[in-house]
């Protein structure tokens, strides 16, 4: 559709009566006041943001909570585990689950097919870990107010330090940019695929997991909510946590796992701006022991992903994409974001950093640094 004759439309939805003020935070302590309406054009602008409306604390500009750093490991420990169940991943089953999350209109985080994609993912996560004590692995439907598509997550309790919580999360929502509330969102690379990646990371650790396999701390696998309104759903998750005063020790998010632009230069990014670094030490140190391909380093800028909502509550956090920010997928946020473009193999890949970081720090003695 031609966009002029898209204009009458979009003057009457600017002109929709409940339009209130929403405050975004688009680069530590930055603030800033719009429209509803106006995030939309933020993000065609390419500007991302933390709408912290709902957080009055966050949004007074106070000091920026300090970050606990914690020690990691140096050297790998865990391969003898991850080398008995790396060949179990299974590609076949990553591409039905995400051409099934793909198959909803959009995953918006304000629709109705938004909701029931939650709704299936969270039906798919209780086929996965069907059979495991109650003790052990708790599924919850985090909810939001405001908006009907929850958060999901997946608790695997520690036997000896249940305290420390390890996590591995990734976004559920997709959005067309043009116009979210009208056309599709397939939203297969951002982020179907890192939720595919990370169901199948739960997938093995539940095989391992029914054989008897307990970690010593506890992992969460974390499916977000409207990552795509400006981190709401993990904010209001990581605001819930720091309320709980629950103690996390490291937070890893993968957001776009599918997409090679040049199969001869394959590679993952790693950034490096806005995370923890001693953490994104660690992850180098995964994916350079459990990876076929390298990775470099490269910058996202600021709220580009969850990650962000940790940190922002003084958790450590580390992300992972499919490349360099300069090659990665030009078609997310479009109705052209579809599974044919992306790489099955290159998803594996990524599963390889999720397993290696929930074993490796599954097992891990947290000392706290600072
Ligand atoms: C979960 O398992 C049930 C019973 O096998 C099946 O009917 C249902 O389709 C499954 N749901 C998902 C989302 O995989
Ligand atoms: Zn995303």
């Amino acid at each position: 559709m031609k966009l002029s004759y898209l204009i009458p439309f979009l003057v009457l939805v600017g002109a929709f009566p409940s339009n209130p003020l929403r405050t975004l935070e688009i680069d530590q302590g930055s603030y800033i006041h719009v429209k509803e309406s106006e995030k939309l054009s933020l993000l065609r602008r390419g500007i991302r943001f933390i709408d912290v409306t709902s957080f009055p604390l966050i949004g007074k500009g106070s000091k920026p909570k300090d970050v606990a750093i914690y020690s990691y490991p140096e050297h790998t420990s865990q391969s003898e585990l991850m080398d008995s169940i790396v060949n179990h991943i299974d590609k076949k089953s990553m591409y039905n689950d995400l051409a099934h999350f793909t198959s909803f209109y959009t995953r918006y985080y304000k629709s109705e097919s938004g909701y029931q994609s939650a709704l299936w993912l969270a039906d798919r996560i209780y086929n996965v870990t069907y059979g495991l004590p109650s003790e052990l692995v708790s599924v919850e439907k985090f909810e939001h107010d405001g908006w009907d598509q929850f958060s999901i997550i997946v608790s695997i309790r520690g036997r000896e330090t249940p305290e420390d919580i390890v996590i591995l999360g990734s976004h559920q929502d997709s959005m067309n940019l043009i116009l979210p509330s009208l056309l599709s969102a397939p939203g297969a690379d951002d982020d179907g695929s890192g939720t595919v990646t990370n169901l199948e990371t739960l997938r093995l650790y539940v095989e391992l997991l029914s054989q008897g396999y307990r970690p010593k701390n506890t992992i969460e696998f974390h499916f977000y909510s409207a990552e795509e309104g400006g981190m709401l759903g993990s904010l209001d998750l990581f605001t819930a946590y720091v309320e709980k005063q629950k103690k996390v020790t490291a937070m890893l998010q993968q957001d776009m796992t599918g997409y090679v632009q040049d199969p001869n230069d394959e590679h993952v990014g790693i950034i490096t701006d806005h995370t923890t670094p001693q953490l994104t030490d660690f992850i180098k140190l995964i994916i350079d022991s459990y990876l076929r391909i390298p990775f470099k380093e490269s910058e996202c800028g600021y709220a580009c992903s969850d990650h962000s909502s940790a940190t922002k509550n003084g958790y450590p956090a580390a992300f992972v994409i499919e490349s360099q920010m300069s090659s990665n997928n030009r078609y997310v946020h479009t109705t052209m974001d579809t599974i044919d473009r992306l790489s099955l193999d290159h998803m594996a890949e990524h599963a390889k950093i999720g397993l290696g970081y929930i074993l490796e720090l599954g097992n891990w003695n947290f000392e706290i640094k600072k």
